[in-house]
């Protein structure tokens, strides 16, 4: 495919005016709307008078995002569910809740996520990263199936990272039980986003559903709360004067590929499914120093399959249970 005339510096809202679609009568659904990337990848999504769905693990929160959306766009169909990835229940739920609206989906952004967490299970006893990064994701597209069929030609957009590179899938111990390494085990859960997107394509796009994973790059948010000034630091988060680094993309910035993999037409036609910079990325790239492409354990159709597999196994033990 070629290059398109996005860069890292694109903006949401400029892929949307660039690409001048309208999503009138369409169904947008994106999870983690409360904060980041997540806020103006639907800021940008509504301009397209889409119908958009957040989620809240919070509906307070959900709510005051809600109507600041709405007051931005002059979009009145912002709709926010509730969600908790930590628990498979509160996916069940979020889907209900969403059927008694009774609409297709036309793009389903599985954005929500959590980084470098310390040790903690979710409710259902799953190692927190993988759980709600990639598990509790493939339960929701899982489910909304029938909704992507009626919305179909439908898009799945899994917001992967450039740290898929730190760790390939973890066989011996995919639930970290030991040697706990918080950038590993988030590593190892944005590559689980790309090997989804990988088997999903396999499995679903013959049915007019595409996928696809990318990386946003650097965005200075709310996932970095976790890490200590010190670690920040330590990351060459900051230059000499106290600012920002210049590697940092700006939040309207980050949101950009997500935005340009919901919308970009071509792209239906593409082979490559990872994005990264508003540009389809066909680099393979095990160098952990150099931040761009994916791991070749990211770009592995047999280790796709295989976590499928898994995936749909963990589900089924927990619902004997
Ligand atoms: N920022 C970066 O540099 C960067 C780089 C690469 C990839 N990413 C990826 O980008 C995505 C968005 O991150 P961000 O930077 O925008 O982070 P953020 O500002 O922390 O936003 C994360 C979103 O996920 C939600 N969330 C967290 N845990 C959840 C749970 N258990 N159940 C449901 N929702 C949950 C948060 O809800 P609350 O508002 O309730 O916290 C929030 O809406 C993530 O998947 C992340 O891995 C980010």
């Amino acid at each position: 495919m070629a290059t398109t005339k996005f860069d890292a510096n694109t903006t949401a809202l400029e892929v949307v005016e660039n690409l001048n679609v309208n999503l009138e009568n369409k169904v947008v659904f994106i999870t983690g709307g409360t904060s980041g990337i997540g806020v103006e990848t639907a800021r940008a999504l509504a301009t397209t008078k889409a119908h958009v769905f957040i989620t809240a693990r919070d509906i307070t929160k959900g709510k005051e995002v809600v109507e600041e959306l709405k007051k931005t766009t002059g979009n009145a169909q912002i709709d926010v569910l509730e969600l908790d990835l930590t628990s498979l229940k509160s996916v069940e739920q979020c889907v209900q809740q969403f059927r008694t609206f009774q609409l297709p989906i036309h793009i389903l952004i599985c954005n929500a996520g959590i980084m470098a967490v310390p040790y903690s299970k979710t409710v259902d006893g799953f190692e927190s990263q993988f759980g709600v990064n990639h598990l509790s994701h493939f339960y929701l597209v899982k489910s909304f199936l029938p909704e992507l069929e009626l919305g179909a030609p439908s898009r799945v957009v899994m917001v992967s990272s450039v740290l898929n590179k730190f760790q390939g899938i973890n066989w011996e111990d995919i639930q970290w039980e030991q040697n706990y390494d918080k950038w590993l085990a988030y590593g190892q859960s944005k590559t689980a986003n790309i090997l989804f997107a990988l088997q999903m394509n396999e499995l679903y796009k013959s049915k007019g559903i595409s996928s696809f994973a990318l990386n946003p790059g650097a965005i200075m948010t709310n996932l970095q709360n976790v890490l200590s000034k010190e670690e920040q630091q330590s990351m060459g988060y900051f230059k000499d004067d106290g600012s920002l680094a210049d590697f940092f993309k700006s939040v309207q910035q980050g949101a950009a590929t997500s935005v340009y993999a919901a919308l970009d037409p071509q792209l239906v036609h593409s082979k490559e499914i990872y994005l990264e910079n508003c540009q389809v990325s066909n680099v393979v790239n095990d160098n952990k120093t150099e931040f761009v492409g994916r791991a070749t354990h990211a770009a592995d159709l047999n280790e796709a399959k295989k976590l499928w597999i898994l995936s749909e196994n963990l589900l089924e033990n927990c619902r004997k249970s």
